[in-house]
This record gives structure tokens, sequence and C-alpha cells, in this order.
């Protein structure tokens, strides 16, 4: 895929926002960039001035005249030409790593900004090549489009210079700039597109490697390796072509250059010499003429620059296209005072097809523990991601404690909900900063209290390294990463907390006892809790029963139990009795 993006823009949108990307680049880096183009500008000067400096030492030195004056002159050229090279060398640099940096730091900065949903159907190993093939690319841009004016600057320069001694050479050199400038004009179109061809590929193949890594359980146990090995490398004929395609174009334009530098060459001096017979020229300006033919030249030889101009462009598109998918505004105000009520008021979350969400109208009162059940597919974790804001709604507004979280302050935001996920990812040095993210300063007692609480202080204590080890390197079961992640919902003793089937994975007798921290151990404070057992459900004060993208109904687990269908729900888990039980049956665990 060329784009990351669910909807991608057109193309004209990539090619205006890669060109916009490029420009905001070099006004990134005006600083360093301006001290190399003074640095350039000297050693350009100097270039200019070495010839006329040779021709003056050697002329002096041909009428037999003192040759301190012109000798001295050429050491200021020399000296002043090696300092400037120096200067302009470090700050060149200079520019290229931070316009690099500073384009990866937007990139990452706007990459986790996004709605959560979009960005998690994103394709990671694509991403990576961007942020550390391509950002290199476009932040090497502003040093090679200096490097070409400059050397742009030198040629016209070297020409002018030719004109002064002898207008003839000027004209016999500007007699082959039309062939050139034809030939380099054909070159940079061919291969921006050539370039477009080879980096999607190369970014098509890194995501394949990354979702075959991904799911690297189910290929080995498919016993799919070798489909997923041709799966893997089905781009590299693309890139093999666009690459061959890539060396043609610039073989076949090389050796036309080549080919034409010396004819211009030999051409200029040819006419420089025959004014040497005829005496309207000095020896010492023969060898001035072809000091400059060369400077001249070298215009033909930024077809290196306009390769790198090629390949920033396409690269600028591909970053350009990260950096305009649209993010969720922060908001700005600050979380008022509160208990913790969370209304969804005509909250709609478009889907595919039809909405995930339709015009939910919720109140959770505050200090609650609400349990919201319902089939499968049906829109559970959706209303959970709205509730803290990881995704915004299509339309209607989610609430805490009044304020639209669209309006929170996000640090604000973040302190106010917390949330466990069925399969957490645990981030940080060691466990106990795993427990800790995002809270620094935490003390150790109140990790290992939420560690505690989640049931999974013993299972951490066991570990050769405890609380110390990496997450990386602790071998936990499903049940205990889980715990882990709940573990780091509790420790932030957040006004409303958020759990979206996040016991899912424990046995029947540890989920009792958890539950029992998330009852007992939270009275007071709201929690909204993603259900698909019937004992959980019981525990709650109110449970919110998803169908169809609406709330079918809502009330106690013992209210809703005499519906056959909500008892359905727990079918399986209850036994085939509960869809035929009749309504008097006591609910198997509310009592
Ligand atoms: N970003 C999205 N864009 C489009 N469809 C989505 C998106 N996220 C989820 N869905 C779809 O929305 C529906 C509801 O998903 P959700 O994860 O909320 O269900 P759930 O009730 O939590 O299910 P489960 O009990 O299996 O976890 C599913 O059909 C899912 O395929
Ligand atoms: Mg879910």
């Amino acid at each position: 895929m060329s784009d990351p993006a669910a909807d991608p823009p057109g193309e004209p949108a990539r090619h205006e926002h890669g060109d916009r990307l490029l420009r905001s680049v070099v006004r990134g880096v005006w600083a360093p960039l301006a001290v190399t183009a003074a640095g350039t500008v000297i050693a350009a000067t100097t270039a200019l001035a070495l010839p006329a400096a040779l021709a003056a030492v050697l002329d002096a030195v041909l009428a037999g005249e003192h040759a301190y004056g012109t000798v001295a002159a050429l050491v200021l050229v020399l000296v002043l030409a090696a300092a400037a090279e120096v200067v302009s060398a470090v700050a060149g640099a200079t520019s290229t790593a931070s316009a690099t940096e500073s384009l990866r730091l937007r990139f990452i900065a706007r990459l986790l900004s996004l709605d959560v949903a979009r960005a998690r159907r994103l394709p990671a190993g694509e991403l990576a090549n961007r942020l550390v093939s391509n950002t290199a690319t476009v932040g090497h841009i502003p040093l090679a489009l200096l490097h070409a004016m400059t050397g742009i600057l030198t040629s016209v320069g070297g020409l002018a210079a030719l004109f002064v001694i002898d207008w003839r050479a000027g004209a016999a050199f500007l007699a082959g700039v039309p062939v050139a400038a034809v030939v380099v004009r054909l070159f940079v179109s061919r291969v921006s597109d050539l370039y477009d061809r080879y980096q999607d590929a190369q970014g098509r193949l890194a995501a394949r490697l990354t979702d075959t890594l991904a799911g690297i359980r189910t290929v080995r146990a498919s016993g799919t390796t070798d489909r997923e090995i041709a799966r893997v490398l089905a781009p590299l004929p693309e890139l093999s072509a666009a690459g061959h395609a890539l060396w043609r174009a610039q073989a076949r334009s090389v050796w036309q250059i080549t080919l034409l530098l010396p004819l211009v060459e030999v051409g200029v001096l040819a006419v420089a010499g025959l004014g040497v017979a005829d005496g309207r020229l000095e020896p010492g300006q023969l060898v001035a003429v072809a000091g400059y033919t060369a400077l001249a030249l070298a215009f033909f030889e930024q077809i290196d620059m306009l390769l790198d101009v090629a390949h920033a462009r396409s690269a600028a598109r591909r970053v350009g296209d990260v950096l305009a998918l649209p993010a969720p505004a922060p908001g700005t105000r600050p979380l008022p005072d509160g208990p913790g009520a969370l209304s969804f008021r005509g909250v709609t979350v478009a889907g595919d097809d039809a909405p995930l969400l339709d015009d939910v109208d919720l109140e959770i009162p505050a200090g609650v523990l609400a349990a919201v059940v319902g089939r499968s597919g049906v829109g559970k974790s959706t209303l959970a991601l709205l509730a803290g804001r990881l995704i915004d709604p299509d339309r209607g507004q989610v609430l805490l404690d009044g304020l639209p979280l669209r309006e929170l302050d996000p640090r604000a935001l973040r302190g106010a909900v917390a949330y466990a996920f069925e399969r957490p990812v645990l981030l940080g040095d060691d466990l106990a900063a795993a427990i800790a993210y995002g809270l620094p300063g935490t003390g150790h007692a109140a990790v290992r209290e939420a560690a505690r609480a989640a049931h999974v202080d013993d299972v951490v204590r066991r570990l050769p390294e405890g609380y110390g080890t990496p997450p990386g390197a602790a071998p936990l079961s499903g049940g205990e990463i889980q715990r882990l992640g709940l573990a780091r919902a509790l420790v932030r003793r957040a006004r409303l907390t958020v759990l979206d089937d996040a016991t899912s994975s424990l046995d029947t007798a540890t989920e009792a006892r958890v539950t029992l921290a998330l009852t007992e151990g939270m009275r007071g404070r709201t929690r909204l809790l993603v259900a698909h057992r019937a004992a959980t459900a019981a525990r709650a004060d109110l449970v919110v029963w998803l169908d169809g993208g609406r709330i079918r109904a809502r009330g106690t687990h013992r209210e809703l139990w005499r519906d056959p269908d909500y008892r359905a729900l727990f079918a399986a888990e209850t036994g085939s009795s509960a869809r035929t039980s009749s309504e008097e049956e006591p609910c198997p665990a509310g009592s």
C-alpha cells in the first residue's frame, strides 16, 4: 500500500503535502543552513578566484617579475577555501541531523496522537520504514538544495568569468547547454516515479514482515512458513524492477552527460587556444579558461543532487501522508471537581456498514460499578474506548462530571480515567515500572498494593528478579499479564476506571477474588466493566445491555435476568437451562 491511512488522500494532495513538508523542513533549519550557506559562498568565491590567482602567479613568473604578492594572494585564497569547507561541512551535518530529528519527533507525535482505533489499523512495518529511512532522506534535503544552489551559482560565475576573459570561449560553452538541459530534465521526471515505486514496494515488504512476525504462532501452527516467505517477499520483483529501471535511467543519463562534457570542454579550449595563437589571449588566460570551464561544467554534474531531490520528494510524500492524518484536537479545560459521573449523550460511532453505536444515551452515576454486557462484536469495547476519549464519537458527546471529554486537558483526562484491557501490553523497564507506567514517582508500596489487589504480587515475587524483571524477559502467562494490566489500572486510583474484558483469561476462582478488589476495594469510585460472565454482572450496581448498536436494557442483573434473551447471553456458562428457565428461577450468581 502506498498510503497508511484508511482513506488515502488523492495523488495531487500527496504531492502538495509532500512539497509543503519539504518547505517546512528547510525553514526549520535555517540557522545552520545560513552558516553552511556562508561557508559555501566563501568556498565558491575562492573556487572562482583560484584560477585567476593561479593565472596571475603564472603570468608574473613568465614575465620574470616578482611573484611574492601574487603567491601571497594564492595562499590566502587556499586558506580561506579550506576554512570555509570545514565550517560548511560541520554546519551542514548539523542541519541534516536536526532536520531529521525534528521530523522524526513530529512523525511519532502524530502517530501517538491519532484516534486509537485508526492507529491500530496502520501497518507498523511500513511506518517503521517511513520513520527510519524516509525521514532521513527528507532531512538531508535542505543541505542538498543548498549544495545545488551554490553549485549552480559557481557554474554561472565560471561562465561569467569565461565571457570576461573571452566572449568566444563563453559562447562555445553555451552551445552545449540546451542538449544537456534536455538530458537532465528527462532524467529527473523519469527517476521521480521510479523512486515512488521503489519506496512503496520497500514499505509493503516491511509491512508484510511485521504482520508475519506478529502472527508467528499461527504461521507455525498452520505449517504455512513457506507460504508466508513467498507472501513477505512478493513485492520483491516490483522492488527489483524499479531498482533496475533506476539504474538504467541513471546509467543512460550519466553516459549521455559524460559524452557531452568533454565535447564542450574541448570546444571551449580549442576556441581559447586559437585565441592564444592569434595573440588575443595570454598563456595564463588559457589556464584560467580551463579552470573556469571546469567550474561551469559542474552545472551538469548536479545530476547527483537532482537524484537526491527526486528521492526526497518521494520520501516527503510518504512522511507527509502520515503527518496529514487527522488527529483529534486536545482540550484545554481543567477537570472540574466531581465524584466521577459519566454520561453518554446521543453518542453515535459510524461503522463500515451500520453504526457501531447508534444514538446512545447513558448515565453512569458517580461511584457506581457498571457492567456492560452483550454479544461479541456488539460494541462494548467501542463504548469503553469512548469513556476515556481513546476515540471520539462521530456524533454526540461523552461527559465526565458534566464536562465534555473533548474539552478536557489531556493530562487532566489521563489522570481522571484509568484503563485495563483484555490483552495489556506491558511497557516500562521492569515490572514495577510497568505497573506504575505513566506515574513517575509512584512508591514501591503503592505498586505492591495494587499488585496484591490484582492477585499478581506473589507471581511477581516468585520471579528471580521480582519487580525488577524486564517485562519482555518475564515468563508470564496470559492471565498473569492480564492481572498486571489490572494492577496498572488500580494503582492510578482514578476517578473513573474502565476495564474491558480485563479478567477474561482468569480462572473463575481467581476472577472472583479479583472482582472483589473491584467491588469492595474501589468502593466510591466509578467503574465501567465490560463483562462476559454472569457472576461479574451480578456484582455490578448497574448492568447495561448492549444490542444492535443500542442499549437494549439497563438495570440490575437480577432485574434483567427475567428476560430470557438476557439469560441467553450467559447460556453456555449457566447450562442450557438458562435459555428455557422461567422468569421466577433465581439468577444463579446474583444471590
Ligand atoms: N475502528 C473500527 N472501524 C470499523 N469497525 C470496527 C472498528 N472497531 C471495531 N469495529 C467493529 O465494530 C464492532 C464492535 O466492536 P467491539 O470491539 O466494540 O465489540 P465488542 O462488543 O467489544 O466485542 P467482543 O465481546 O468480541 O470484545 C465489531 O463488529 C468490530 O468488527
Ligand atoms: Mg471487546
